[in-house]
C-alpha cells in the first residue's frame, strides 16, 4: 500500500463551516465599514485567523488600526464563530465522511487532521469524531499557516510517517500548495483542484472512499 497515512484538512473537507466564518467576519467587516462578500470569504480558506483579517483589511480605507485593535477584531470574530459552532452536532457528520473514515480505519491507514484552525478540536468534538484520529495538528501548534507546509509536516511527524507515505486531502488552494511544498501527494476537492500538483481530483469525498477501496492507495 502506497500511503500509510491520510492527513485531512478539516474545514471544507470533513465539515462545512464556511457560512459560519462568513457570517462572523461579515459582522466585523460591517463594524469597520469594509466591503466583505462570499468571494472574499472563499479566499480565506486554509488561511489563519490573523492572516484572514489582514486580507479583509486590504479593502479597508478607514483610520489605521493598532495591533491591539486588530487583535480585538479577531477575538470578537472568533467569539461569534464559536457561538455558531455550538449549532454543530453529530448530525453534521455526513454518511460519506463517516464511511470514508470507516474504510480507512479498516485498511489500517493512520489518520490525522492538518488544519489551520484553532477550533479544530472543538469542531471534531461537536461532530463526535475526535477519537477517530491518531493525531491532530492544528492552528494551535504552528507558527506558519498554509501555504506553508508546517501543519502537514507536524501531522506526519505525529503519525511517525514521512511525507512520501502520507496523502493530504484539501479543499483550499493554499492547502494544496502547502501539501506540494511539504512533499505530500494531495487529493483535491473544489478550489484545491486548481493547483496543478494535485494528484487525485475529487468531485466529492465519496470519490476518495472509492479510490481507497478499489486501488488501495
Ligand atoms: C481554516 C479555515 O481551516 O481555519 C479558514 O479554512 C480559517 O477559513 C482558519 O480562517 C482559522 O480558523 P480559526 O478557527 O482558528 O479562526
Ligand atoms: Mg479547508
Amino acid at each position: 500500500m502506497k500511503y500509510k497515512g491520510i492527513i485531512f484538512d478539516l474545514d471544507g473537507v470533513l465539515c462545512h463551516t464556511d457560512m459560519f466564518h462568513y457570517k462572523a467576519w461579515k459582522e466585523i467587516a460591517d463594524r469597520i465599514n469594509t466591503p466583505f462578500d462570499e468571494e472574499i470569504n472563499n479566499q480565506l480558506r486554509g488561511v489563519s485567523r490573523m492572516d484572514s483579517l489582514e486580507k479583509i483589511l486590504a479593502n479597508y480605507t478607514g483610520e489605521a488600526l493598532s495591533d491591539d485593535e486588530k487583535e480585538k477584531l479577531a477575538t470578537d470574530k472568533n467569539e461569534r464563530y464559536k457561538e455558531m459552532l455550538m449549532q454543530m452536532s453529530t448530525e453534521d457528520l455526513t454518511p460519506q465522511v463517516d464511511e470514508l473514515l470507516k474504510v480507512t480505519k479498516e485498511l489500517g491507514i493512520k489518520m490525522a487532521i492538518g488544519s489551520s484552525s484553532r477550533n479544530a478540536a472543538l469542531i471534531l468534538e461537536r461532530m463526535g469524531i475526535i477519537d477517530r484520529f491518531d493525531a491532530i495538528a492544528d492552528g494551535n501548534h504552528i507558527t506558519n499557516s498554509k501555504p506553508d507546509p508546517e501543519v502537514f509536516l507536524l501531522a506526519a511527524e505525529m503519525l511517525g510517517l514521512p511525507p512520501s507515505e502520507c496523502l493530504v486531502v484539501e479543499d483550499a488552494e493554499a492547502g494544496a500548495e502547502a501539501a506540494a511544498a511539504g512533499g505530500f501527494d494531495c487529493a483535491g476537492i473544489g478550489d484545491a483542484n486548481k493547483v496543478e500538483s494535485v494528484k487525485y481530483r475529487l468531485n466529492c469525498i465519496k470519490d476518495l472512499t472509492d479510490i481507497v477501496r478499489e486501488i488501495k492507495i
